[in-house]
């Protein structure tokens, strides 16, 4: 007969660990996330929310996760429609998933136009207009984090609500064919090279490998753009690599890109474990001694995203 005392705990901690996970193929994407975009067909887009309502005013959305230092969410943006510019008072970052996405930043009636591929990232700096749009041949499926638990709504700059023209809008304010500058990671123009710290392509990125036997490539923070309240790396983690269980004082959250992970929580001496596939997520809170392994068959990669803009302090260790 099992002595309850050892059943009970860990039953408490796997029903608690459950409530920190988002399955991509349990959720829902929503078209009508983002009020401003009603009424514009060019505008369509979904978003499906994890941690937060981001840009969203859909706070009380009950499969969603409570954000603490940022939000995660989702949006899938079809083939020729577009988001009008628009700031913000904190940073956000898109990482492209699937498709080709055309990101411009606004400089008065000027704006650099950026295109990002699978695995590459902007982070939209504080205040700086931005707008994005998909000139692709396949939908546009990214990956958005905003650097507060509740951001305010965006400040449009040109959006067709205001009565502004829709072509108009959807070069983001830019009135000629003069007015456009394909991004340049290279130039001297200043808002080219500003430009060009905020935006990360996984071509160029250099794993960092760690004696815990896995890569890191930051994104925000470190050597990636600069970070104002989490940072994000992409983590390599290779088939049957695992670390032994660490803690923080923030939240951590793991995004599986590729392949499948198992995570643990830990809590005296007991341990309970899922597995997450692709498009799979898990909040982990601050102080939860957790960890992370890879049982499948192929290499996995997922984001980690800190609830902190400081350096890293985890040393982490091989199991
Ligand atoms: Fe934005």
């Amino acid at each position: 007969m099992p002595d309850a005392s050892q059943i009970a705990p860990s039953a408490e901690l796997a029903h608690q660990m459950q409530g920190f996970v988002g399955r991509y193929t349990e959720k829902s994407f929503d078209w009508d996330a983002f009020p401003g975009s009603r009424g514009f067909p060019d505008l369509q887009r979904a978003q499906l929310r994890y941690v937060g309502a981001g840009g969203s005013p859909k706070t009380n959305d009950p499969t969603t996760l409570k954000a603490e230092h940022f939000t995660f969410s989702l949006v899938n943006q079809p083939v020729g429609k577009f988001a009008a510019s628009h700031s913000h008072e904190i940073v956000e970052h898109f990482m492209i998933l699937q498709g080709v996405l055309t990101v411009g930043w606004v400089w008065g009636d000027e704006v650099i136009e950026a295109k990002l591929g699978p695995k590459d990232m902007v982070l939209n700096s504080l205040g700086r207009p931005h707008g994005f749009r998909n000139d692709g041949i396949e939908p546009v499926l990214m990956q958005i984090t905003v650097g507060s638990g509740t951001p305010l709504a965006p400040v449009h700059v040109c959006h067709p609500a205001q009565g502004k023209d829709i072509e108009l809008s959807r070069t983001f304010g830019a009135a000629s064919a003069d007015k456009i500058h394909p991004f340049r990671a290279d130039s001297s123009d200043h808002r080219h090279a500003h430009m060009a710290k905020h935006v990360m392509r996984y071509r160029d990125m250099t794993p960092e490998w760690n004696d815990a036997g896995f890569a890191i490539m930051n994104y925000v923070g470190g050597t990636g753009a600069p970070p104002q309240n989490y940072r994000m790396d992409l983590i390599h983690l290779p088939r049957g690599k695992e670390i032994q269980p660490y803690a923080r004082d923030v939240e951590d959250v793991y995004f599986v890109i590729d392949g499948a992970i198992t995570v643990g929580w830990e809590e005296n001496g007991q341990t309970v474990e899922k597995r997450l596939g692709a498009r799979d997520l898990i909040f982990n809170p601050a102080g939860r001694a957790h960890y992370f392994r890879n049982d499948g068959a192929t290499d996995a990669q997922f984001t980690m995203v800190v609830g902190t803009p400081k350096a890293e302090t985890v040393a982490f260790k091989a199991a």
